[in-house]
């Protein structure tokens, strides 16, 4: 079994964060309302009301966030740029006060010697634009490809490579279909629109960026999907799960064509949100990377009751995080070669752009996080060996932060964060990655 240390040359070391999830200041220097400032003040909608108009406060941290960055060894540092700091109703005029933050953060981070990663769409739409239909409006792609250009001519003098959209899957269904997260709505699979939007804008936005000579990824939360017993009926309801969860938001980027979702009575034009030549328009640009986020493997049985063709199933008789997700590494092997068999030469190198795990606060020294890195990390060195290119690993998250419908209860930081003061103190984990980091520098250029 290959180690962890026999990863390649050039195997970048990352952590993760998002906007809305770390900033605060949601009022600050002419930020706009987001989708989730608004949500987060529904009654009932985020766990104990939780919200994020303080969150890590690394709007006024980031130098203090920054040097533990350095301290810890980081090639990279994935962020988010939060759309309503830059276009505060969305599509209107620039707020350069919001520019300038994250002019400020990215001469930071390359002072300290870190690469900027940074993702244009992590969750935290204009509210404005929401008022006009969010992405259920085809117009919301086009805002999008506006805002990247304006942002990217701003930033990619010194940013080489972009993330346009984070998980358009997590996005649509909870945000649009399931309602547990912004904005709230409860469309089911009528959601679908929200999907081919976040995609028309992933490839409207890839060409700008294209044309500006800067690389382009997307990161997409996938599972391997699993039938609960090899009956024909839980591998038809796996089947059907896999293309909504994995397929849905892969292969128009990859392969220029949606999948076959007609399994779950989804029509073929997404009700009538494909026109004509938008495949094109997703797939064209192509993909310098796929940005794999990964939590964890998902088992699916064909359904009890009415409804939605597929039933979730726990997976018994392993850990489970804090969230109580299970935690199965081998799946994280087993999806690197499925993608890698079933995309083919169509498959960019991959970056894993998170990867990590809830512990509970009391849990000293943190070792439920480093048992689940450490694992992980051994199954993506035995995915590279055989012979899935991967370039590299951002861990979620740098900082405990505001955990969505969670509120500040699930904490997934190697740097632990009192809300109440703003301290931050680093985790074991946080020392286990810095050796980890610092080993595999070592080790590679003895080699
Ligand atoms: C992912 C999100 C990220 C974080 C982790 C735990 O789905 O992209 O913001 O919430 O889950």
């Amino acid at each position: 079994m290959p180690d962890r240390y026999d990863l390649p040359t050039g195997f970048r070391w990352g952590a993760a964060t998002a906007a809305y999830q770390i900033e605060g200041a949601v009022t600050e220097d002419g930020r706009g309302p987001s989708v989730w400032d608004v949500f987060a003040a529904r009654p009932g909608a985020v766990r104990d009301g939780h919200t994020g108009a303080v969150a890590c406060d690394h709007y006024h941290r980031y130098p203090e966030d920054i040097a533990l960055m350095k301290n810890l060894g980081l090639d990279g540092y994935r962020f988010s740029i939060a759309w309503p700091r830059v276009l505060p109703t969305g599509s209107g005029p620039v707020n350069p006060a919001g520019l300038a933050f994250y002019d400020r953060l990215v001469d930071a981070l390359l002072d300290a010697g870190i690469t900027p990663l940074p993702t244009l769409f992590h969750w935290d739409l204009p509210q404005a634009l929401e008022d006009g239909g969010g992405w259920l409006n085809r117009d919301t792609a086009h805002h999008f490809a506006d805002y990247a250009a304006i942002v990217t001519d701003r930033l990619g003098d010194r940013v080489p490579a972009w993330i346009t959209l984070n998980e358009p899957f997590v996005h649509t269904v909870f945000g649009y279909a399931l309602g547990t997260h912004a904005p709230g709505r409860t469309l089911m699979l009528e959601a679908l629109p929200a999907a081919h939007h976040q995609l028309l804008a992933h490839g409207l936005a890839a060409s700008i960026l294209h044309d500006r000579g800067l690389e382009v990824m997307l990161s997409n939360n996938l599972t391997p999907v699993e039938p609960a017993t090899p009956s024909d009926a839980d591998l038809a309801a796996a089947q059907a799960y896999d293309a909504l969860h994995n397929r849905l938001f892969t292969d128009p980027v990859l392969l220029g064509r949606y999948p076959d979702l007609s399994a779950l009575g989804v029509p073929d034009d997404l009700y009538g949100a494909i026109h004509p030549g938008d495949t094109d328009l997703i797939a064209a640009p192509g993909l310098d990377g796929l940005g794999l986020n990964f939590y964890n493997p998902t088992r699916i049985a064909a359904p009890t009751e009415p409804g939605l063709p597929f039933d979730f199933v726990d997976i018994p008789d392993v850990p489970h995080t804090a969230f109580g997700w299970p935690v199965v590494p081998d799946a994280l092997r087993q999806l690197l070669l499925n993608l890698r068999d079933t995309y083919g030469k169509s498959l960019p190198p991959i970056t894993i752009t998170e990867n990590g795990c809830s512990v509970t606060e009391s849990t000293t020294p943190d070792q439920p996080r480093i048992d689940f890195m450490s694992a992980h990390l051994d199954a993506l060195a035995a995915a590279i060996a055989e012979g899935v290119d991967i370039r590299g690993y951002y861990t979620w998250s740098l900082l405990d932060n505001y955990e969505w419908a969670e509120g500040y209860h699930q904490r997934f930081g190697l740097i632990h964060v009192d809300f109440a003061t703003q301290q931050r103190t680093p985790k074991a984990s946080y020392t286990w990655y810095r050796d980890l980091i610092a080993a595999h520098r070592t080790h590679r250029s003895r080699s």
